[in-house]
């Protein structure tokens, strides 16, 4: 089995008759062996909704989320929400060590390995800190840290930069990019940040407004690995273009049609 995820064709309301809320319509997607995948939508199209589902926390109204293969998905992805819910009132470590020990190690053992993987993950001597006492890029780390230790290697990663500012975001994206080189992992991130999408991305699925349906997929075939200057680069820029295109289609097109390549 080589797709590690498969929506397909999911749709899902909520609500009956007058209240229904439609919010994802027949979308597909797909995420290969350690493959790093995106998805690039507008605010309430349904980006959180489809997590929601391909982590098994919901069902779609049609269509299917597979894990592996396989309907009977839940607890098989390291899902790190769009909110960090680290505990303000559990020490770093703890906060780490708690996808370990909902899995059942043992707390001495998974505060051993979470201590290992914060030096690791750039945290090293914040561990015996509480949540509100690091910074913001900090705490994004340690939700990730907390993510990845848990030891799945299907990630659902929900704007885990989505609260920085723009310097230490792009600092985030090459060590993200590093640590997922060295991991088995396969990715699946939202983002409303187009740079950010391509950068890191095998592949960037472009979403409509709600329903969000998928209106674009760009394979991004960049080499790696991908300093910050690379979006500088005619290749970037072309598929930026793209993106944007698709991504706000009843603006004027201010580029030069020539430069973008067709859909
Ligand atoms: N459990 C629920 N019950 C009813 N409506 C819901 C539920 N979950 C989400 N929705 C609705 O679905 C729509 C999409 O929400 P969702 O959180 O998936 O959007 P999103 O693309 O993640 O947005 P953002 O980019 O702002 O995070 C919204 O209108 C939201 O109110
Ligand atoms: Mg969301």
């Amino acid at each position: 089995m080589e797709e590690r995820i498969s929506v397909n064709n999911v749709s899902k309301g909520f609500g009956e008759g007058e209240a229904r809320v439609d919010v994802l319509d027949g979308v597909d997607v797909r995420v290969g062996r350690h493959n790093f995948v995106s998805l690039l939508g507008p605010s309430g199209c349904g980006k959180s909704t489809l997590f929601n589902i391909i982590s098994g926390l919901m069902e779609p109204t049609e269509g299917e989320a597979l894990v592996d293969g396989s309907d009977d998905r839940l607890g098989t992805c390291g899902y790190m929400q769009q909110k960090d819910l680290l505990m303000p009132w559990k020490k770093i470590v703890d906060n780490v060590a708690l996808g370990l020990m909902v899995k059942g190690t043992p707390r001495s053992e998974a505060r051993r390995q979470a201590d290992d993987i914060l030096e690791r993950f750039g945290l090293g001597g914040f561990g015996h800190r509480y949540a509100s006492e690091i910074s913001g890029g900090m705490r994004q780390r340690a939700a990730l840290a907390r993510t990845f230790l848990a030891g799945d290697d299907v990630l659902l990663l929900d704007e885990p930069f989505g609260a920085l500012d723009s310097l230490t975001r792009l600092q985030m994206q090459s060590w993200l990019l590093d640590v997922w080189q060295e991991s088995a992992a396969s990715i699946l991130f939202i983002t409303h940040d187009v740079d950010e999408a391509i950068r890191l991305s095998d592949r960037v699925y472009v979403l409509s407004e709600r329903p969000a349906r998928v209106v674009l997929t760009l394979e991004i075939d960049l080499p790696r690995p991908r300093p910050y200057e690379m979006v500088m680069t005619r290749e970037f820029a072309e598929y930026k273009a793209q993106a944007i295109r698709y991504l706000h289609p009843d603006e004027p097109a201010l580029i030069d049609e020539e430069v973008i390549p067709d859909a």
